[in-house]
């Protein structure tokens, strides 16, 4: 059932008469979201204001990533003028002191946080986002950028985790505008990546992703850094398990928008689905179910008949909540046999495929992150996407494979469909943003991390949940 004050807010009329009323919870905004394939300037002629705390260190990256991604930056102070001066002329954007965009509202705020170093730093976060923060337009986004050194003394560590708290409260203040509030995390030697991360953050298509931590690091190697353009997986081959609806659905047709060939797994049981979004998208489709014995030889014949595969989203999944006491050992079994240790048996089989740069992609859940009353099998089977990512992440660094899992909040789909009326209305309302996200907003971060501006984020689990009360 769709989300009826989602649905009223969406009429003005109707969100001036509600927004009157003394109600419990607010009215949730419409979110503004970017779709379609990722072009070469997502943040064009965005107002992206910038403020440095003392001891910046990415003022010239940030300077050169946004000019780039065509955005207009405006700077609060004068120290990084310079490096903005030089940007603009190389892009056609200058910058302007913040108070030139008059009573406008800016479409992001970005910090850079990177010489905190310890608490009374953390005034600077204070003084740019108590004197900005109203300015942001609904459905903007906040990005504080923050250094992860390897010799942070407990003084930097304190003011860091100080930094992380303080983006989680404000995502949920300006979640009722429908803004987003992010954290990126940047580790010594992986400034180069930081952009392709920002692109994302500051854009529409992170609509959905709020009061989340994001590192960037080093640590998966690639050679053949990518800063192109344009579609960005023109010639990849990526295969999506559980593709014939809900969140798999989306991701196949995002992945096929910018250019990959997407073969789409589903069971026997729902081939016509799969068959005929592989032929709308030009995939291909393939009959298997994940929990055959044979399953993984049989994918990896078929993906290698493509010459190997770039891109592994393991996305089927199944739930049957019952509390522990009232749950039999075959839903106990299923369970963890469906959501994970089938897939942990396809990924070995697919390792050897996996070609230089790419990417593995779990789908776990916020519930993997919490726990939840009636899904103690279904929580351990997400979780252990988590697991798994940080396992093999280092070792599969050195062929610049990423491996991450997702964790979605509260999506719209059959999934959540079947969750009774009052849960449903609670799961949907306890966020930051106040409402479910769509299949799209997890396509989207799927797609960002099958994309070369994600080579810097590898071993994690990345939130997709509006500002989920639960598990954030
Ligand atoms: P869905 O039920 O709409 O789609 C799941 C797909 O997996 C179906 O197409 C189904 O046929 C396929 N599948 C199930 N068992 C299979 C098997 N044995 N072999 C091959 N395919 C199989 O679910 P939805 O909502 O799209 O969820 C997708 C993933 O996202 C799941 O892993 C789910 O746990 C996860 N997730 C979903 C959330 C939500 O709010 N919808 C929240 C958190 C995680």
């Amino acid at each position: 059932m769709s989300d009826f004050l989602l649905q009223l807010s969406k009429n003005k009329a109707a969100r001036r008469v509600v927004r009157s009323l003394p109600l419990p919870i607010p009215l949730p905004e419409a979110l503004r979201r970017d779709s379609g394939p990722l072009g070469d300037r997502p943040l064009a002629d965005r107002a992206v204001a910038i403020g440095f705390a003392d001891g910046a260190e990415l003022a010239a990256l940030l300077a050169s990533t946004l000019g780039a991604a065509g955005a207009d930056p405006y700077l609060a102070g004068e120290a990084h003028v310079p490096a903005f001066r030089d940007a603009g002329e190389a892009y056609g954007r200058p910058a302007r002191p913040i108070d030139a965009l008059g009573s406008r509202a800016f479409d992001a705020l970005v910090l850079d946080a990177t010489g905190v170093r310890d608490v009374p730093g953390l005034r600077a976060l204070f003084t740019f986002f108590n004197g900005h923060g109203q300015r942001l337009a609904r459905s903007g986004h906040a990005v504080v950028l923050v250094r992860m050194r390897r010799d942070a003394s407990a003084d930097e560590q304190a003011a860091r985790a100080a930094v992380t708290a303080f983006m989680k409260s404000l995502a949920k203040e300006i979640g009722r505008k429908g803004c987003t509030a992010n954290i990126v995390e940047v580790e010594d030697g992986a400034d180069a990546r930081l952009g392709g991360v920002l692109r994302f953050l500051l854009s529409g298509r992170a609509a959905f992703v709020t009061g989340q931590p994001i590192r960037v690091s080093s640590l998966a190697s690639f050679a053949e850094e990518r800063v192109v353009h344009g579609p960005r997986l023109e010639r990849r081959v990526a295969l999506v398990t559980g593709a014939a609806r809900g969140i798999g659905e989306a991701t196949v047709r995002r992945l096929a928008q910018e250019g990959a060939h997407v073969v789409c797994r589903d069971r026997p049981s729902d081939s016509s689905a799969t068959t005929q979004l592989a032929r709308s998208i030009g995939g291909t489709p393939l009959h298997v179910d994940q929990t055959e014995a044979d399953a993984p030889a049989m994918v990896a014949d078929a993906l290698r008949s493509f010459g190997g595969v770039d891109v592994v989203v393991l996305n089927a999944g199944i739930t049957k909540d019952r509390t522990l006491a009232k749950m039999s050992v075959e839903d106990w079994d299923r369970v963890l046999e469906v959501n994970l240790a089938s897939a942990i048996r396809l990924v070995r089989a697919l390792e050897p495929l996996l070609r230089t740069g790419g990417r593995i992609i779990g789908m776990a859940s916020i519930a993997g992150i919490a726990g939840n009353v009636g899904q103690t099998a279904y929580a351990a089977s997400k979780a252990g996407f988590s697991g798994l990512a940080r396992g093999l992440a280092p070792a599969l660094a050195a062929r610049g494979i990423t491996v991450n899992a997702i964790a979605p909040g509260f999506i719209e789909t059959r999934l959540t469909a079947a969750i009774p009326v009052a849960v449903r209305e609670v799961a949907r309302r306890l966020s930051a943003l106040g409402q479910g996200g769509i299949p799209d907003d997890v396509a989207s971060l799927v797609a960002f991390l099958a994309s070369g501006d994600a080579q810097g984020i590898t071993g994690q689990t990345v939130r997709v949940c509006g500002g989920s009360f639960v598990g954030a």
